[in-house]
């Protein structure tokens, strides 16, 4: 699989509609747009990233973040609407392709990390490495390891480790084999500021080496203080896009001034505008 064509987006959704069947009742109780029994979670969204953005998505807790970032990565399908990585539309895609296209091009983390129990920090980073062929796969790992501070770590299984240090081997996992395109669920959720700050330093690193599209859902200011491109939902609807150089493109009315207090905001701010309970 050869670069993208120049001007491709890495990442478009167009029209993108998803919804669940609102069973359980407990969802419709939370006033999201419930309609004949369908829980819709995100509602229409239109979005374009150009390859090479760091794109953070804010949003409260339950506003469709984890969906979007699923659907980016074809790891779900929408109900309506394209999605589309590096302008291949992923419905098309049969589940070998959308796996290939997934191993290739696309690092994921969960929210929940996902690490594999039964294999040490090193063997899960090692993983995808080898699975892409990669020579020098143990070494590789071990070195990603290191520069997430978790050295003395490698040979400790997922239960050893503390909800931060899975959370960092689920990173080094991610971009252990330099993604073009990078989509993290809360990356930083778990980690003291120290340890935010070198993850951070990380991505960028990596985005400046590589050029990788990153894409962050993120509840910490400072990491939506360095995105270029801020997304910001509520209840399934992109309710505002900020791009970094100020262009503002409201699609609810909100006012520029919202967003120049925002840009405005030059102090780190200490306290998160939201916590969110791990699901
Ligand atoms: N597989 C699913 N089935 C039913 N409802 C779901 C499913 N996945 C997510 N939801 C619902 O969609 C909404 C958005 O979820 P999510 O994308 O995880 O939000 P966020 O990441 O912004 O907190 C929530 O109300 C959640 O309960
Ligand atoms: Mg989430």
């Amino acid at each position: 699989m050869g670069n993208p064509t120049q001007g491709t987006p890495a990442l478009e959704m167009l029209d993108v509609t998803r919804r669940f069947a609102a069973t359980g009742g407990r969802s419709l109780r939370q006033g999201q747009n419930a309609r004949a029994g369908q829980l819709v979670v995100l509602d229409r969204i239109n979005l374009q990233i150009t390859a090479g953005k760091f794109v953070a998505v804010l949003g409260p807790s339950g506003s469709g973040k984890s969906t979007m970032l699923a659907l980016m990565a074809g790891l779900d399908r929408p109900s309506e609407g394209q999605v589309r990585v590096e302008g291949r539309e992923i419905q098309r895609l049969g589940e070998d392709e959308l796996a290939r296209l997934r191993r290739r091009r696309i690092g994921f983390v969960f929210q929940s990390f996902q690490l594999l129990g039964n294999l040490t920090a090193l063997e899960n980073v090692m993983l995808p490495l080898e699975m892409l062929g990669r020579k020098k796969a143990r070494s590789g790992a071990t070195e990603i390891l290191e520069r997430v501070g978790l050295a003395e770590r490698i040979n400790h299984y997922p239960s050893q480790l503390s909800g931060g240090e899975q959370q960092r081997v689920a990173m080094a996992r991610a971009f252990g084999p330099e993604p073009p395109i990078l989509l993290a669920d809360e990356p930083t959720g778990n980690l003291d500021a120290s340890t935010g700050r070198t993850i951070l330093d990380l991505l960028l690193e990596l985005r400046d080496a590589h050029k990788t599209t990153m894409v962050l859902v993120t509840h910490d200011p400072k990491v939506a203080d360095l995105a270029q491109m801020r997304i910001h939902l509520e209840a399934g609807r992109v309710v505002r896009t900020e791009n970094a150089e100020g262009s503002s493109r409201p699609q609810d009315g909100k006012s520029a001034e919202h967003e120049a207090s925002n840009r405005a905001r030059v102090e780190p701010a200490d306290e998160p505008d939201a916590v969110e309970v791990s699901r």
